[in-house]
């Protein structure tokens, strides 16, 4: 199939790519360039740089390129950069999204698989999580998101032929097996990466938001999942779209690590201490974020590879000390 991927040298878009080449699929990779790497886009793939708001460009590719299906990745992710920018989040995150959707629109592409976050459910009145959650997010980031369901709610129940599906990420982690992609997020404030840099000498001392939770060891529990995991599930939910319906999936491993427990399989993956302070909370950070992940198990047959986050957290620690700078080397 010919799929455009939006936000194809970004960090989650890149590994797709390469699972969309090895599964016979042509991908075509559309990206602003504003956080992704062209040197993450394999050479032979078709590659244009172009910010999302470009709706006739976008429009023109995909009738070149005979566009069947599209895989929208391209956004901006930070919780606490969207509470400073909230315009910048609902421009690029929101309106981005309906510029993209006006361009299928324009070129008749009714197939389309969209990044959403747990950041759409907020503080959960329970765990694990379900889709049937009620969804009430706590930032402009999960809200940016949000409208973007909402959208693709009301345009699959106006147009009978356009399939769409939300796959509701918990915390994504790791790296390609090999070491050969990975993540190079400036500014890096996500929790693995943090770790593992600081490993290397490469970021000043951590600190752990906060270890006075309502949790065993009072620090924040998540789900990490792999990224070629959730990546997987794209593949799977591209090839189940169902004409005139968005439908919604979780994706995370449906078991929470703590910041700590993090920290002791880092220090055991590296092999050695990683200093580290508690300091005060992150505002707008639940106790417990972790996904219940049976409804894509059940209807989709997809499940997680990497259980368990040592084996996670050492596919990301190969990228690291392969590319102590990133894509920049
Ligand atoms: N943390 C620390 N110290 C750090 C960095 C993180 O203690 O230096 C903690 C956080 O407080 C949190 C946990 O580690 O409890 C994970 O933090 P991340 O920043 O790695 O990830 P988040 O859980 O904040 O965010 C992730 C995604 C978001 C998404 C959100 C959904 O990155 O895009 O999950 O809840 F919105």
């Amino acid at each position: 199939m010919s799929v455009l991927v939006a936000g194809g040298a970004g960090y989650i878009g890149s590994h797709a790519v390469r699972q969309l080449i090895a599964a016979g699929h042509a991908p075509v990779v559309v990206d602003s360039l504003f956080r992704g790497h062209r040197q993450a886009v394999p050479d032979g793939v078709p590659f244009y740089q172009h910010d999302l708001t470009e709706t006739d460009a976008l429009a023109k590719l995909m009738r070149q390129h005979a566009i069947e299906c599209v895989i929208h990745f391209a956004a901006l992710t930070y919780v606490g950069e969207s509470v400073q920018q909230p315009l910048l989040y609902y421009a690029n995150n929101t309106a981005g999204s309906i510029s993209l959707l006006r361009a299928m629109q324009a070129a008749g592409i009714k197939r389309l698989v969209f990044s959403s976050t747990a950041a759409t459910y907020g503080e959960p009145d329970e765990t694990p999580i379900t889709e049937t959650c009620r969804q009430r997010p706590t930032n402009p980031y999960g809200w940016s998101k949000w409208m973007v369901e909402r959208v693709l709610q009301d345009q699959a129940a106006a147009d009978p032929e356009f399939a769409a599906v939300a796959l509701r990420y918990f915390n994504v982690a790791g790296c390609a097996a090999d070491g050969s992609l990975g993540e190079d997020h400036t500014p890096e404030t996500h929790l693995i990466p943090s770790i593992l840099l600081a490993a290397l000498g490469r970021e000043k001392k951590l600190t752990i938001f906060g270890d006075d939770y309502p949790t065993p060891d009072g620090t924040c529990v998540r789900d990490y999942i792999h990224v070629d995991d959730l990546c997987a599930a794209h593949l799977v939910a591209m090839e189940a779209l169902e004409p005139g319906r968005l439908e919604a999936y979780n994706l995370g491993i449906g078991r929470g690590y703590s910041v700590r427990e993090v920290f002791d399989a880092a220090e055991a993956v590296v092999g050695r201490k990683i200093p580290v302070d508690a300091g005060p909370r992150r505002p707008g950070d639940p106790a417990v974020l972790y996904a219940d992940s049976t409804k894509i198990q059940r209807a989709l047959g997809w499940s997680p590879r990497y259980t368990d986050i040592e084996s996670i957290i050492a596919t990301a620690w190969s990228w690291f000390q392969a590319h102590p700078n990133g894509y920049g080397n």
